[in-house]
């Protein structure tokens, strides 16, 4: 029997994250945050003074690249043992993680580390290309997205309530610039699969999302 994968597709701020970890857990499912992936290097690339324009220095850093994933209520990401989660999540890790995600060889890398997240009982993948590249047979398949006014909006809500100062109007602009950069790179960019079911959830409760995602695996 193959084991069953569900894959969550879609640009940054929709809502990928909480809803993937959600179905995950009512699944019982593993879980795979491909973008922290990519984030994690992003980290051990600065770290390590890597060049960023340098294609050949982060494919180094890529192919040394030792995470360790403890998937609790929070997903929690070791880099050489270091528990990197906090620094995760902020906007310039983002988007160095957005630059090198553009490199043809290092996503070549970082492939099969994917991968190996196919297990059983069930697999939930949360990305870019898991329906288009990495999972191209997955069972299921949804693109989920919002607008981006919607997206800003969601993310200036997040830092406000964290007590981070930030600006709406160029939060909207380092989404856009980030789905510009997502959806024009050459390699593995970000599209929905042919086969995807497509959920807008600018105007969807949370909840509303998770069921329409469950109903679709059930
Ligand atoms: O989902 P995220 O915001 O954590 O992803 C961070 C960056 O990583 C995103 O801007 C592009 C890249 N990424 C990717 O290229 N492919 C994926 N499957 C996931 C993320």
């Amino acid at each position: 029997m193959s084991v069953p994968v569900l894959t969550i597709d879609g640009p940054s701020g929709a809502g990928k994250g909480t809803v993937s970890r959600a179905v995950a857990k009512k699944l019982g499912w593993n879980y795979l945050d491909s973008g922290s992936i990519y984030r994690s290097l992003a980290i051990a690339s600065i770290k390590q003074n890597a060049d960023l324009d340098s294609p050949s220095e982060v494919v180094k850093v890529a192919e040394s690249l030792h995470l360790e994933f403890e998937c609790g209520d929070e997903l929690i990401v070791k880099l050489e043992g270091e528990d990197i989660t906090s620094q995760l999540g902020s906007e310039q890790t983002g988007s160095v993680a957005s630059k090198i995600a553009a490199i043809p060889e290092v996503r070549l890398v970082l492939l099969q580390k994917q991968k190996d997240f196919k297990q059983f009982p069930g697999l939930v993948a949360d990305g870019r290309d898991m329906g288009t590249v990495v999972f191209p047979d997955a069972k299921y398949k949804v693109y989920l997205t919002a607008s981006a006014g919607e997206r800003a909006e969601r993310r200036y809500k997040q830092l406000i309530e964290k007590g981070i100062d930030v600006n709406l109007q160029k939060i909207r602009e380092e989404i856009e610039e980030r789905d510009r950069r997502d959806s024009e790179r050459e390699t593995a960019p970000l599209a929905m699969a042919a086969d995807a079911f497509y959920i807008d959830s600018s105007d969807l409760t949370l909840d509303a999302v998770i069921q329409e995602v469950l109903n679709l695996v059930r």
